[in-house]
């Protein structure tokens, strides 16, 4: 299996699987002499975790980070930067009934086809587990564009099935609530609507939405490396995530042009319908992106599936799942706008000086 690899001065690498003995990566173009530790990268781990709330599944993962290479005497020495996560809390038994079935809406039928085997305990490669090591390495790159250039990266969730909670945003409760959700007065709502979910035995998509504030002017190249294509790819490459929109996104389908453009003056632009970006490159206004996750396929409530002889069968998902995805994404979109942006600037750098 190949291609997983991400970026192009600031480059990762990840490997491992949701069961297997450990996950990792391997990042390599970080620049020297970057103070990092692993409590820092914790940080971001333990905003992505399981089993926090009732909301998520219910694996729990340490999710002790090692530093094995690339770090000494606290800072990066320019080397490529080795992490690796030991897998301590994976049920492999639970996954025996869809060894040899797909799961509507997973990826068992495609990476059967593709590859003619799959690792079918926790999905696999397939499984979330994989997205620890984009939060890990993404830690490094916010820590770089913080320290370098100033920039703040903050994601939150702005809706949940029918529940949108982005009119009455109050930044300083973001991280107060498992959610992530920016309006406190919506709490309520959202942990009823989930536990009902829940115990129902569905789940739901969510909109998340991220942005990056202090961006440098002129990050993004005009064809082929647009800021906002490589925004909207490194957003899809997330698991479940089924549509990006940078700043109006598909709002802009209904807006007329005098609405739309960003009218500028001396104090600077009066509007971000762009997105903070402009022909691909950035403007220096905040970087807007939200996708879209759809809702988890794995799923107690039996269907309509089949199995790898080609048989129907009733497919009926067991073990630790998340009835909404999106509870958990947010640490991982601000990782993939942080990795983005982190080699963008090296990029910009290396052209332009
Ligand atoms: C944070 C996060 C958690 C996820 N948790 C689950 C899960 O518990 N069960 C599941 O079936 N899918 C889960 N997914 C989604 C699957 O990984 C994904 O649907 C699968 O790999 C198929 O890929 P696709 O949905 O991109 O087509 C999760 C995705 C994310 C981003």
């Amino acid at each position: 299996m190949s291609h997983n690899t991400f970026g192009h001065l600031f480059r990762f690498t990840t490997f491992g699987e949701s069961h297997g003995p450990a996950i990792g990566c391997v990042i390599d173009g970080c620049p020297p002499g970057l103070e990092i530790d692993a409590t820092e990268i914790k940080v971001q781990l333990v905003r992505r975790a399981t089993g926090k709330s009732r909301y998520t599944s219910q694996r729990r993962e340490k999710d002790d980070v090692q530093i094995l290479s690339g770090v000494f005497k606290g800072k990066t020495t320019g080397t490529p930067i080795a992490l690796l996560i030991e897998n301590t809390d994976a049920k492999s038994k639970d996954y025996e009934n869809i060894k040899r079935q797909f799961r509507p809406g997973h990826a068992d039928f495609t990476y059967w086809k593709k590859y003619g085997l799959r690792d079918y305990r926790g999905g696999g490669r397939s499984s979330a587990r994989e997205t620890t090591m984009r939060v890990a390495a993404g830690a490094i790159a916010r820590k770089w564009l913080k320290v370098n250039h100033g920039v703040e990266i903050q994601g939150w969730l702005a809706q949940l099935g029918p529940i949108r909670t982005d009119k009455n945003m109050r930044w300083e409760t973001i991280e107060d609530n498992p959610f992530f959700c920016p309006d406190p007065d919506k709490v309520p709502e959202l942990e009823s609507f989930m536990d009902a979910l829940r115990k129902s035995g569905d789940s739901v998509g969510a909109r998340v939405n991220v942005v990056a504030r202090n961006v440098p002017v002129g990050l993004g190249a005009p064809v082929y490396g647009k800021l906002d294509a490589d925004l909207a790819s490194a957003m899809m490459s997330i698991n479940a995530a089924k549509g990006v929109e940078i700043g109006a996104g598909f709002d802009c389908i209904a807006q007329k042009g005098t609405q739309h453009r960003d009218e500028m003056t001396k104090e600077g632009f009066l509007s971000n319908h762009a997105g903070g970006i402009l022909g691909g490159i950035s403007s220096g206004q905040d970087v807007l992106v939200s996708t879209a996750f759809k809702p988890t396929s794995s799923l107690r409530i039996p269907c309509r599936g089949l199995d790898i002889d080609g048989n129907e069968v009733e497919v009926v998902t067991h073990g630790r799942h998340d009835p909404c995805v999106g509870i958990r994404a947010t640490p991982i979109v601000e990782a993939m706008l942080a990795l983005v942006l982190m080699d963008h600037v090296l990029r910009h750098r290396a052209q332009n000086g």
